[in-house]
């Protein structure tokens, strides 16, 4: 137990957020969560996993540097995990110049808050496979050299940089997490795993038809969120921070994800994916195959959730929840 430790997370709100609040209550923290203002309630995923009566929310905006600096000063944590972002590659080409400044300027926001309160508190950056996009090795590593393919990818790689250049500048401890996909009942519907798995079942429960996709040859590596988070927290407990892949080392197409999805409710997808080229992206990053041997040396971190495992858990919260409404 960590009792007397203290820990500030940005997207406390989001799938990560929820998953990591959780370990870290769960370990003994005191966490305390910006919440972002919005005019309905963001919390159903702390509820969800049952903390939202254990843990502080801070009002704040990541584009904020003073409600950052303000929520520094009343946290005063030992641990900042900056998982907060515009996170759906989706919508960055609709929305760049927010995806900037709250992806990208909002690191450097979050890093100078931490050198204006106390720069001995150790910070986690949320970087991305995102930044490998175009990819230059079969199987990407910490050394593989990136390429980004969308606003998102881009606006990730300057924070992901930001956070090099603190740590290099001011000596913080700032690590940053590289991690490839990852997805759980917790995600949001917007991102393919979920809309596959939300959309299976309603199909099965006959509340629809047909579920419409788009480039369904995409190669994903995919984990599941809860194991992922382990990964964060075991980064801010080294003695020096460092950059990690978080992978799996497996990769799959988005077209066989949804033939686990669908043959788990007895179905088969070709009966009901239709392709929808609106769902095509401007540039698409084809395939994320991951390496985390570091992160198993280094770290004794490993996947331990399968695909199978993971789209069937998602599945059967989603059969529960449709059949809920
Ligand atoms: P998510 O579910 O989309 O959560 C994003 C969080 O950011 C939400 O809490 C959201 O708040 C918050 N946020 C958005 N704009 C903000 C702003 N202007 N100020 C403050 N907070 C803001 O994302 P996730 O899947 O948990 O991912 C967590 C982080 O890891 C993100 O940075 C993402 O880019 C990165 N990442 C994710 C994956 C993945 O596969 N999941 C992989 C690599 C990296 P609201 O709830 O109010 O919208
Ligand atoms: N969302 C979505 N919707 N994606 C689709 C669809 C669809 O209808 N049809 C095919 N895809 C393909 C996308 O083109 C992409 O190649 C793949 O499915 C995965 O898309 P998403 O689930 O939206 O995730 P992502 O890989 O673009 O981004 C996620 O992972 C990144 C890490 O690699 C996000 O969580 C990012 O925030 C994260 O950084």
């Amino acid at each position: 137990m960590t009792a007397s430790k203290r820990a500030f997370i940005t997207g406390i709100t989001g799938q990560d957020g929820a998953y990591l609040a959780k370990l870290l209550v769960d370990k003994g923290y005191e966490v305390f969560g910006l919440l972002a203002r919005r005019s309905t309630s963001t919390v159903w995923r702390l509820d969800y996993v049952g903390i939202l009566d254990q843990i502080t929310l801070i009002d704040g905006d990541l584009t904020d540097l003073s409600s950052l600096i303000r929520a520094l000063k009343i946290a005063k944590p030992h641990e900042i995990y900056n998982l907060g972002a515009q996170s759906f590659v989706g919508s960055s080409w609709d929305q760049p110049i927010l995806t900037g400044q709250v992806t990208a300027i909002g690191v450097t926001n979050v890093l100078e808050a931490i050198r204006l309160t106390d720069p001995s508190a150790r910070f986690y950056q949320a970087s991305t496979s995102e930044m490998f996009g175009l990819i230059q090795k079969e199987q990407q590593d910490e050394q593989t050299p990136f390429y980004p393919r969308s606003p998102y990818g881009v606006a990730k790689l300057y924070g992901h940089w930001a956070t090099v250049n603190y740590r290099e500048s001011f000596k913080l401890h700032a690590s940053s997490g590289i991690l490839f996909n990852h997805e759980s009942p917790l995600r949001g519907i917007e991102f393919v795993t979920r809309k596959v798995t939300d959309a299976v079942a309603r199909i099965k429960l006959g509340k629809q038809q047909q579920l419409a996709l788009g480039n369904i040859d995409a190669k994903r590596d995919w984990g599941f969120a809860g194991d992922y988070v382990e990964a964060m927290w075991l980064m801010l407990q080294q003695e020096q921070p460092d950059d990690y892949v978080i992978a799996t080392g497996i990769t799959t197409t988005v077209r066989d994800m949804c033939r686990i999805a669908f043959e788990h409710v007895g179905l088969n997808y070709e009966d009901h994916v239709v392709i929808d080229p609106r769902y095509y992206r401007p540039a698409e990053v084809e395939v994320l195959l991951g390496n985390p041997a570091k992160a198993q040396a280094k770290l004794g971190w490993k996947a331990t959730t399968t695909l199978d495992q993971l789209i069937t858990m998602m599945v059967d919260a989603d059969m529960k929840r449709v059949g809920a409404i």
